[in-house]
């Protein structure tokens, strides 16, 4: 699958995923700035923060408790669309788009 990443200056990367990777290792292993996953993974530092922007974000992983604890600790405001990047395992074509910070 096929991950587009807008950064906030608006430009675009977009990046062919390993199925079942996340948003946030592809993008750290990638060299994606704006993605800072402090806690690598753990859903522990809440500085792996997106906005999904795809248009059915049903097909998407629910949201846990600790995820939905996480997002009220971003540093940028926290949307309807936000989400912690490295709890969002690619299955299909996904947008996402970074926030102006992590910390
Ligand atoms: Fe720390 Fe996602 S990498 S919460």
């Amino acid at each position: 699958p096929k991950i587009t990443y807008i950064l906030p200056d608006g430009l675009e990367t977009v990046l062919d995923a390993e199925p079942g990777t996340s948003v946030m290792r592809t993008a750290v292993s990638n060299g994606v700035p704006g993605i800072v996953a402090e806690c690598g993974g753990s859903a522990m530092c809440a500085t792996c923060h997106v906005y999904v922007e795809t248009e059915e974000p049903e097909a998407l992983p629910a949201v846990s408790d600790v995820e939905d604890e996480m997002l009220d600790c971003t540093a940028s405001e926290r949307c309807a669309n936000s989400r912690l990047s490295c709890q969002l395992q690619v299955l299909e074509d996904i947008t996402v788009r970074l926030p102006e910070t992590q910390i």
